[in-house]
């Protein structure tokens, strides 16, 4: 089952007054129910256009999308909100937790506002907690917890009420690496066992290596793509060669965690 399909995907900025400039590039994407794939590519190279047409921030300037059988292009701004709400999950690079609440009343949040019972938000909540590892720290405040807890219970409110597809946007950024490893194998966990379709864009190849599927982009156009086999270790050396080849300046790149 497709999950997120682009065709001829295309984003000019600047198209009126100024001179055009081609962001996007007629991007044909397609993802499948419980892939797991990773966006790379040099600064400039139209990551972030991309991941918010994807997450219906922004529109196309030409080309189609089509989310769990939805081109969301065409609701009205409210419907898009519903949309985005239901069918997307978010993972950004600091966390946007609330300070305010503990971590259980964060990962729960968007469940209480879609106006669940009580007995079926712990219902859901209880299996992903403990598939992210974070059964034990639900009580405690933000400021109580590590960087690595605090973006896994990011990524337990992003998919707990089990969105058509999990976007992240430099999720592992602000994580020292033994952080960043156990957010990433939680992740993997996630697409192993409840077949979460996860798509993430980052510089990092260490956190892409966790990926199944790895896209290159450069100057908003689809460059290249690898796969990953069994050795994680193998699949990171062909993300290191994919990114020699792809050149580009990558400045905010912490490069060379094995
Ligand atoms: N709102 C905007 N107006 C004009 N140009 C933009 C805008 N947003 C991004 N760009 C340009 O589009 C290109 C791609 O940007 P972006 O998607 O942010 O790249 P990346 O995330 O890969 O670093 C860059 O050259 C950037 O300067
Ligand atoms: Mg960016």
């Amino acid at each position: 089952m497709q999950v997120l399909k682009t065709q001829g995907l295309s984003k000019v900025y600047g198209a009126k007054g100024g001179v055009a400039y081609h962001a996007l590039d007629q991007i044909d994407l397609s993802v499948d129910k419980g892939e797991f794939v990773g966006i790379m590519g040099p600064s400039g190279s139209g990551k972030t256009t991309l991941l918010n047409l994807l997450a219906t921030i922004d529109k196309p300037t030409s080309g189609t999308l089509e989310i769990g059988g939805t081109n969301p292009v065409n609701l009205s701004e409210r419907d898009i909100a519903l949309f985005r709400r239901r069918e997307l999950g978010f993972v950004f690079q600091d966390f946007n937790l609330l300070d305010t609440l503990p971590i259980k009343e964060n990962i729960i949040l968007p469940l209480v506002l879609e106006g669940a019972k009580p007995a079926v938000i712990e219902q859901k909540l209880r299996p992903i907690a403990e598939l992210l590892g974070i059964q034990n720290i639900l009580s405690k405040r933000t400021y109580e917890v590590s960087g690595g807890q605090k973006q896994r219970a990011a990524i337990a409110r992003a998919i707990i009420h089990e969105p058509s597809l999990l976007l992240a946007d430099e999720l592992t950024g602000n994580l020292d690496s033994k952080s960043a490893k156990d957010v990433m194998s939680a992740l993997q966990d996630l697409n192993d066992r409840l077949s979460a379709t996860v798509l993430l864009v980052t510089h990092d190849p260490f956190s892409a290596s966790y990926c199944k599927r790895v896209l290159f982009i450069k100057d908003g156009k689809l460059f290249s793509e690898i796969r990953r086999g069994v050795n994680r270790q193998a699949f990171f050396q062909q993300i290191l060669d994919a990114l020699s080849v792809l050149g580009g300046n990558f400045d905010d790149v912490p490069f060379a965690r094995a």
